[in-house]
């Protein structure tokens, strides 16, 4: 009978744990990642806009003045792609449901899907946004 630490010591085990990740390099390939999206001055103050990020939709918006908000442009009904707000609402073109454009909430549920209407749903997952004197970040 081996103990734990013969056992992990032993040359039989040292090839398989020689292959294993770091627990570093496992945090490395799952951190988020920094990446810079527009200019400042794309995205006005009172709008949002939809852009693509590491090949998934997000949505930046700006409420206030120096304050950006965004989130994954994915509808939490079935997950359809929203599109940028118009008149600072969000619909989903699958079945209607609305999301405010600058924060993400659910404003109206489900309109298009008769055998399964919803009257409320989630709010969209926010993400973390960042910005500098010129461009807007996402960390995703
Ligand atoms: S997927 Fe958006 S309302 Fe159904």
């Amino acid at each position: 009978m081996f103990t734990r630490r013969q056992l992990l010591s032993s040359s039989l085990l040292a090839p398989l744990v020689a292959l294993m990740p770091s627990a570093a390099q496992a945090r490395v390939s799952t951190a988020a990642k920094k990446t810079k999206v527009c200019a400042l001055t794309a995205i006005p103050v009172g709008t949002g806009k939809v852009f693509t990020v590491g090949g998934a939709p997000y949505l930046i918006s700006q409420p206030k003045k120096g304050t950006f908000k965004a989130f994954r442009a994915s509808c939490t009904h079935k997950g359809c792609f929203l599109p940028s707000p118009a008149v600072g609402k969000i619909t989903c073109g699958c079945h209607g449901a609305q999301f405010d454009g600058l924060t993400g909430k659910n404003v109206a549920g489900t309109q298009k899907h008769p055998a399964e209407l919803l009257p409320n749903l989630a709010p969209v997952p926010a993400v973390q946004v960042t910005v500098d004197k010129t461009s807007v970040y996402l960390t995703v």
